[in-house]
């Protein structure tokens, strides 16, 4: 395992899922640093993984890597602060929605390897989609290393950065998308008469089957919802209903609205 100093600099919700799966895939604690802006928090992320507090200024002067997790209304006043004090050669990781490479390459010294990640929230259960992009100045050993950071809490995918409003849609808020199908297929149980916590049961291992098939069966989608469709049965009654309340047309809208709001993000345009 690498043991070069990587920095999580505003190590919230985010920050902390990669640092905590960072140290369960090996990486050395006291290699760690972290930063954040209340003592308290600083404290906390020290007991609880033995990671080790600096300020911003001393996690660009110690740090190989330094992984930016702060919200993307923070990042402009984050980077003021880390300019001074940062050598060219240090990596910057980006973890921020909607922030693109050269907002941060303007604020940094000449040449900062830059790499922007789009991460979501399964990272807290190490089943992250990371969406990863190179700046002006990162090669393909940049993107390597951040895919070894982010691979602890995940998969990994290289995209070209003008993709990455698209990926924001699909992966970054997707696990949104399935807990709204969730909520709505739970309600519907208990319109059916089945109390609340059986029907959250029935659609959550109902929802985790699917997906286990979805990932390891090979099989296309459409194969597999036909494997559930028997003529004139259950399910092709409920389909008719999706398609004749345009769910498939609703979904593809919904995600041109969340694409169009991460270039309105990305333009600076909130
Ligand atoms: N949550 C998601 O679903 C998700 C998914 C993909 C990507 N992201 C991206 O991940 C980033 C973090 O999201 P999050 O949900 O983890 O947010 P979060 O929990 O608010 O974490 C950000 C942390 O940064 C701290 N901070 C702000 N400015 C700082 C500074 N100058 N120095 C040190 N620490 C500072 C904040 O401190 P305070 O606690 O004092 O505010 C907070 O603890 C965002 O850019 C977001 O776009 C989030």
């Amino acid at each position: 395992m690498p043991q070069q100093h990587v920095a999580v600099l505003g190590t919230g919700k985010i920050g902390e899922a990669l640092l905590s799966g960072m140290i369960r895939a090996g990486w050395a604690p006291a290699n760690l640093l972290v930063t954040a802006r209340r003592p308290e928090r600083a404290e906390e992320l020290r007991t609880r993984h033995g990671v080790t507090p600096v300020t911003n200024a001393e996690a660009a002067k110690q740090a190989d890597t330094l992984i930016l997790t702060v919200k993307p209304q923070d990042m402009g006043a984050l980077l003021t602060e880390l300019a001074p004090h940062l050598p060219a050669d240090r990596l910057i990781i980006s973890g921020a929605a909607g922030i693109p490479t050269t907002f941060i390459e303007e604020r940094l010294p000449e040449g900062t390897p830059v790499v922007r990640v789009m991460t979501n929230t399964p990272a807290l259960v190490d089943e992250a989609m990371s969406v990863i992009s190179a700046g002006s100045h990162a090669t393909t050993a940049h993107l390597a290393h951040a895919e070894e950071i982010f691979g602890a809490v995940g998969k990994t995918l290289r995209v070209p950065e003008s993709q990455q409003d698209a990926c924001t849609a699909l992966s970054g808020s997707g696990p949104a998308y399935f807990f709204y199908l969730v909520e709505a297929m739970t309600d519907a149980g208990i319109l059916l008469g089945l109390p609340r916590d059986k029907a959250h049961e029935l659609i959550v291992q109902s929802a985790i089957g699917a997906a286990t098939m979805l990932r390891d069966s090979g099989e296309h989608p459409v194969k597999l919802r036909e494997n559930v469709t028997s003529p004139a049965g259950t399910t092709i009654n409920a389909i008719r209903e999706l398609e004749s309340h345009g769910v498939r047309a609703a979904l593809i809208a919904a995600l041109e609205a969340a694409r169009d709001r991460s270039r309105e993000l990305a333009s600076g345009n909130s």
